[in-house]
């Protein structure tokens, strides 16, 4: 019930971009998206390229110092991370005061936040050693919190971390080994989780990277900052559709698997019924990096000759839009998360734990994007301005005359 092109005179200068949409936030050199026409690039390098080629390892060090490293930089950052996996001992109390049917994103981001509490010797935003420090403490921890948000939801002993072992070796042995007992690495697990940690390391300004950006704007440190990213991904709308996909596949299963009685339904509108995993910001075409996982998708489902009738569903769904007038012309593709949660279903693991894997994924993004704001000379605080709609001036009035 306001005129908004009066209120923005009223306001002068301010630009009001609901959403950002329109609004670049800071310059940045780590990640290049041009959505048309479906491109995606870490630090010049086409995704194509690194999920074929490289490691997240190597992808990590990549986004965070901005050149792909040499054998003996990288066989030097793998031992780093390795020797500081280890939580400590007083943090796994922590884990213990949540309920046991605790969703493990806020207890990841909870005990992120904790971490600042336990290095209070690497919180200087502006000291590059203690910055350096956070970073690997970071790195290295938290796939083993991830792993102990797991194990305390079923109820089963936490593992230490085993230093013999890479850090995505690690977390597969922590999530779902079992203490002096040999855990058999599935070489096809590793090789499947890395790359999908390798796709979801960073994808410019969206709404967590943001959120770690504008959090540490305030000097705030980088524990702090990626702990709010992490909340930030924890939406539905962002990193949480992982999670509301593989849940909106079942309910179309156990439906009767009727796909086009659910595009009509979204095409409806009922009750705010979305495809989950489809439409994007920034892509306006298919997600280069929903292509690369799609190709993978079916031969990581169907391993051992174990098929999964979600991934029919997923596939029938997909096809019905791509032929829908509704969805071409608002140009709705699927974007990463929609073959995401049927893979890590096939690896074993529960629906919940979907949203941390794309949080281990997009940790490195979340540390080189705060670090290049730190160190640039231009930033200043994140505050927005509003354009008011409130009440103008009016009297207090007494509680006994209202
Ligand atoms: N299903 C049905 N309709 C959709 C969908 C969808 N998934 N996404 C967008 N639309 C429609 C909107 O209703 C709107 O139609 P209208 O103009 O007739 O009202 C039009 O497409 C434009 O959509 P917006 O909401 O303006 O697009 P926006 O850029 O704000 O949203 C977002 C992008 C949040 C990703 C949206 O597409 C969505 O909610 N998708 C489902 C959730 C999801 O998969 N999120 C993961 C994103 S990727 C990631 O974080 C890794």
């Amino acid at each position: 019930g306001y005129d908004i092109s009066a209120l923005l005179k009223e306001t002068g200068n301010v630009t009001l971009d609901i959403g950002f949409v329109n609004t670049a936030s800071c310059t940045s050199a780590i990640t290049y998206i041009d959505g048309d026409a479906g491109i995606l690039r870490y630090r010049g390098y086409p995704i194509e390229q690194l999920a074929e080629k490289s490691s997240f390892l190597e992808v990590t060090y990549l986004l965070i110092h901005g050149e792909l490293p040499t054998a003996e930089q990288l066989a030097a950052f793998d031992s780093r991370l390795r020797r500081h996996t280890l939580l400590h001992e007083d943090l796994k109390e922590f884990f213990g005061g949540f309920p046991r049917d605790a969703h493990p994103m806020p207890v990841l981001s909870s005990a992120v936040s904790a971490l600042g509490t336990f290095y209070q010797d690497s919180l200087d935003p502006f000291d590059e050693e203690q910055v350096d420090l956070s970073t690997i403490r970071l790195l290295a921890k938290l796939p083993t919190i991830a792993a102990y948000a797991y194990k305390k939801s079923i109820g089963q002993p936490f593992l230490y971390p085993d230093n013999s072992l890479s850090v995505t070796e690690n977390f597969l042995r922590m999530t779902f080994g079992f203490p002096a007992e040999p855990y058999d690495l599935d070489p096809d697990l590793v090789k499947a989780l890395d790359l999908l940690l390798i796709l979801h390391a960073d994808h410019e300004q969206n709404c967590s990277t943001s959120t770690v950006r504008l959090v540490g704007s305030s000097q705030a440190n980088l524990f702090a900052s990626v702990s709010a990213g992490i909340n930030a991904l924890f939406g539905p709308l962002h990193g949480g559709a992982n999670q509301a996909v593989l849940e909106m596949l079942s309910d179309i299963e156990a439906d009767g698997g009727d796909v086009d009685a659910f595009v009509n339904k979204v095409k409806n509108r009922e009750a705010g019924v979305k495809l989950m995993g489809f439409g994007h910001r920034v892509y306006k075409n298919y997600d280069p990096r929903a292509a690369i996982i799609k190709k993978t998708a079916d031969t990581i489902i169907n391993k051992d000759g174990v098929s999964d009738p979600l991934l029919d569903i997923a596939l029938t769904l997909e096809q019905r839009a791509l032929e829908d007038d509704y969805f071409v012309s608002r140009r709705l593709y699927p974007n990463v998360d929609f073959y995401t949660g049927l893979i890590y279903k096939a690896m074993g693991f529960p629906t919940k734990m979907f949203t941390v894997l794309f949080a281990l994924g997009r940790l490195p993004g979340w540390i080189a994007q705060w670090r290049e704001m730190i160190e640039d000379p231009q930033t200043k605080i994140g505050r927005p301005r509003q354009v008011y709609t409130g009440y103008t001036e009016r009297d207090y009035v007494p509680v006994d005359a209202r």
